[in-house]
């Protein structure tokens, strides 16, 4: 028997395939983009939507790409020859869309998925512009509550199943399922009230259309006045990769991005819905120095150092971090600690963690202190803290024992009375920086300008300035140095850092 074919030729161009690849993945492997709705790279293949039509060579009829398999029948010993962009397959792709939208409402300019539908972009890429269809639409369900975060609208969907197949396999909780034939079918909830899953809301991002959308972000905000960024959530310890988006300073919401090293393209419900913080009311803006009538006043930043390095001078001691603080930051502190004859700390909470994603370890860069050789505090005792948002790292008990002199914090209410300087700290949604998640794996959060007040310094900057002041001799590193000084530690030397992560520089002090 001859050598079975190992290549495929698509669109003339040979590749190599491996075993059980379909015709999508090589396709999508190459930097080939063939449209999809059905098919996703972590779910089983349903190959129910038809739009991912290609031709093959010898064969009248256009076949789906992602559920064929690269090697061709056994009767064959030639490598099969696809065409992505033929008229066979560019009409079959035509033909489809036309019937996906014979029932679905053209309601685009209300539907929160628009900028981000893969109807939508199909319909101007491939579709036709008329529709010959001139029967009514059928009538479907509309805002129909899955739980209490998702909301479902049974005549924008397209049946994919993309939604209950990843409650059958990744979560394996079953909570939809398809009900009724042709142009009545649905998705139905199977248990009537909550999803059991705590990650129920990666279904809204499967969605290839509007029929599922956050209640949390619906109607909030149309998607091209917002800004978007790619970071970390620091929920706990998994790190999962997430973009944040924003508007005029408001953390609108978060959603995961992929990495099959760390999330894959899942993040849980509870990291998704927990930015609140950084729309609190009780945000600090400006930097903060304690009057003699015991009041805290605004000041400039420059008399906010000088004074926060005097008050360190008379309380000198340990500095303790939220186990959230990057990695540069931790760094940075550890050089203040010393100056001060103390210790650089970290502080964070343990809870409950599951089988897939969410750890017990909440210090998103507790992994990284202990890098960099910061003790977990045992102890409350501080002449300064950094604070992140989350106040179960450190709460209020915590922070008021600590007798902290000077002290960073997201939010006026996390400020101990002890407290001689305030600085204010963005969330972590608004910091550049590095963690070390709990498998030791380096990753950066992006600052997104589009969140929280836009004048903050960064705290490295500020903790350098600081330095500078303890210390006639410290010679000022900026941002790219300390994470030089970083990578060049014994502990750090194996790690891989993302890559020009140094040059993307850090928000500036206005
Ligand atoms: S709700 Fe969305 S993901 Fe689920 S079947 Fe319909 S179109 Fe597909
Ligand atoms: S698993 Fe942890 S890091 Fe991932 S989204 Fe949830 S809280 Fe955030
Ligand atoms: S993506 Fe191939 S049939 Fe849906």
């Amino acid at each position: 028997m001859a050598d079975r074919p190992t290549t495929i030729f698509i669109n003339g161009t040979e590749y190599p395939f491996e075993p059980g690849q379909t015709v999508i993945q090589v396709a999508r492997a190459n930097g080939i983009d063939i449209q999809h709705y059905c098919y996703h790279d972590g779910l089983s293949i349903a190959g129910n939507c038809r739009i991912c039509v290609v031709e093959v060579e010898g064969n009248p009829k256009p076949q789906i790409s992602c559920k064929m398999e690269c090697e061709p029948p056994p009767w064959v010993n030639e490598p099969l020859r696809i065409q992505t962009d033929s008229k066979l397959a560019l009409d079959g792709r035509e033909g489809t869309m036309e019937m996906l939208l014979v029932n679905h409402p053209l309601d685009c300019p209300i539907c929160d998925q628009a900028g981000e539908c893969h109807l939508q972009d199909y319909s101007y890429e491939i579709g036709q512009g008329k529709a010959s269809s001139t029967t009514a639409k059928t009538k479907l369900p509309k805002n129909v509550p899955f739980g209490s975060k998702i909301v479902y609208d049974a005549e924008r969907c397209i049946k994919c199943t993309l939604c209950v197949r990843f409650c059958e396999e990744i979560t394996e909780t079953n909570e939809l399922a398809m009900q009724g034939r042709s142009d009545e079918e649905m998705v139905v909830m199977t248990s009537k009230g909550e999803f059991t899953t705590p990650y129920s809301m990666n279904i809204i991002d499967l969605c290839p259309v509007g029929a599922l959308t956050s209640r949390d972000f619906r109607f909030k905000s149309r998607l091209w006045f917002m800004d978007f960024a790619e970071s970390v959530c620091t929920g706990c310890a998994r790190g999962c990769n997430v973009m944040t988006g924003g508007r005029e300073g408001e953390f609108m919401r978060m959603e995961p991005r992929e990495n099959q090293a760390v999330n894959k393209w899942w993040m849980c419900d509870a990291g998704r819905t927990d930015y609140q913080f950084a729309n609190a009311p009780t945000r600090l803006e400006a930097p903060l120095i304690r009057q003699d009538d015991g009041t805290l006043a605004v000041a400039n930043w420059e008399d906010a150092i000088s004074a926060a390095a005097a008050a360190l001078k008379a309380a000198p001691g340990n500095v303790i971090l939220d186990g959230g603080c990057t990695l540069e930051e931790m760094a940075v502190a550890q050089d203040v600690a010393a100056a001060l004859g103390g210790a650089a700390k970290y502080a964070a909470a343990t809870g409950e963690g599951d089988d897939f994603l969410v750890v017990a370890e909440k210090g998103a860069n507790a992994a990284g202190a202990e890098l960099l050789g910061l003790a977990r505090a045992k102890s409350a005792s501080a002449a300064a803290l950094l604070l992140i948002e989350r106040d179960e790292h450190v709460n209020a008990s915590f922070r008021e024992k600590s007798g902290a002199v000077v002290v960073f914090a997201v939010d006026g209410e996390h400020v101990p009375d002890s407290a001689q300087v305030v600085f204010p700290m963005g969330t972590w949604s608004e910091r550049d920086g590095l963690l070390v998640d709990g498998a030791g794996i380096v990753q950066s959060m992006s600052r997104n300008a589009a969140i929280g007040p836009n004048n903050l310094a960064a705290p490295v900057d500020l903790l350098e300035d600081i330095l500078g002041e303890l210390d006639d001799g410290y010679d000022w590193r900026g941002h790219a140095g300390v994470v030089a000084h970083l990578r060049a530690l014994p502990e750090f030397e194996k790690l891989e850092f993302p890559a020009g992560f140094e040059a993307a520089g850090v928000g500036a002090r206005s």
